[in-house]
């Protein structure tokens, strides 16, 4: 039972509405020192690490992230001062992280209905470095484990319809960061053992301290969670068809029928193999 201080109530009021503080007992476990992430690294599939130069700008273009030279291997045994960023995707694969993962979510199951893709991500940053203003597809659940950083936590109502459709047309996770919008969001400091909620669709950034860190993030998804990213497929289509598509969840009934649309289209494509 590693996840603390995570209320029914709480929960129930405020999961995937606003972000919300947890606790955890990862920070000790012998799974995330630095040479246990260098074994997991090299077991990983080539397109499970990204990485890349840790000092960015809240708005950072994907297509020129700056690379550093070092190997993945280099790169973590020197995270404390080769000034980088990286995360190891799906890291679930392997069986000691799986249980982690398992560990916390088996205690947010009964509150997430339907929950199902478990998958789970370390990041292994350095002193100092930025993650770039951005969106993320999944329930996320950050936790902290070594290092401190800062997080800062968007209303997803800041987001244009437009932005968020372009994300799940396929388009690259990092947005444009507009500073008139700073008081629109909420920031937590995180230390090892505490963690924090990023619903779907709120954009956010993250500031390391000044020691290298290593986070946990635990994600899920739902059925109603992968229900409203087929309806801004479907939005993103209609816009581009020279529409104005009904913002998701303004009308559950408009929803409703985008998506078996969206759902006889799909079936109707894997029936034709393009699936
Ligand atoms: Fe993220």
């Amino acid at each position: 039972m590693p996840l603390r201080e995570l209320s029914p109530g709480r929960f129930t009021a405020d999961f995937n509405r606003r972000p919300f503080a947890i606790k955890h007992d990862l920070a000790q476990h012998p799974a995330f020192a630095l040479e246990r992430l260098v074994e997991l690294a090299r077991k990983l599939p080539a397109d499970a690490v990204e990485y890349n130069a840790g000092d960015l700008p809240l708005t950072q273009d994907p297509k020129s992230t700056p690379r550093t030279g070092l190997s993945v291997e280099e790169t973590i045994q020197r995270i404390t001062e080769c000034k980088s960023w990286m995360v190891l995707k799906r890291v679930e694969v392997d069986p000691t992280y799986k249980q982690a993962l398992d560990d916390c979510l088996d205690q947010i199951e009964p509150l997430a209905p339907g929950m199902r893709t478990r998958r789970a991500f370390i990041f292994i940053s350095s002193p100092g470095s930025v993650t770039p203003y951005h969106i993320d597809h999944e329930y996320n659940f950050l936790l902290q484990i070594r290092g401190t950083k800062q997080m800062t936590i968007f209303d997803p109502a800041v987001l244009p319809e437009e932005a968020i459709e372009r994300f799940y047309r396929g388009e690259h996770r990092n947005l444009v960061f507009d500073q008139s919008l700073a008081d629109k969001a909420q920031t937590f400091d995180l230390s090892p053992g505490d963690g924090v909620h990023v619903p779907v669709n709120a954009p956010h950034y993250v500031l390391n301290g000044p020691a290298a860190s290593v986070s946990f993030s635990i994600t899920f998804r739902t059925p109603e969670g992968d229900r409203r990213s087929a309806v801004y497929q479907v939005n993103d289509r209609l816009r581009r068809a020279g529409l104005a598509p009904r913002p998701v969840g303004k009308t559950p009934l408009v929803d409703r029928a985008k998506y078996l649309g969206y759902a006889l289209y799909a079936r109707a494509q894997k029936r034709l193999g393009r699936g």
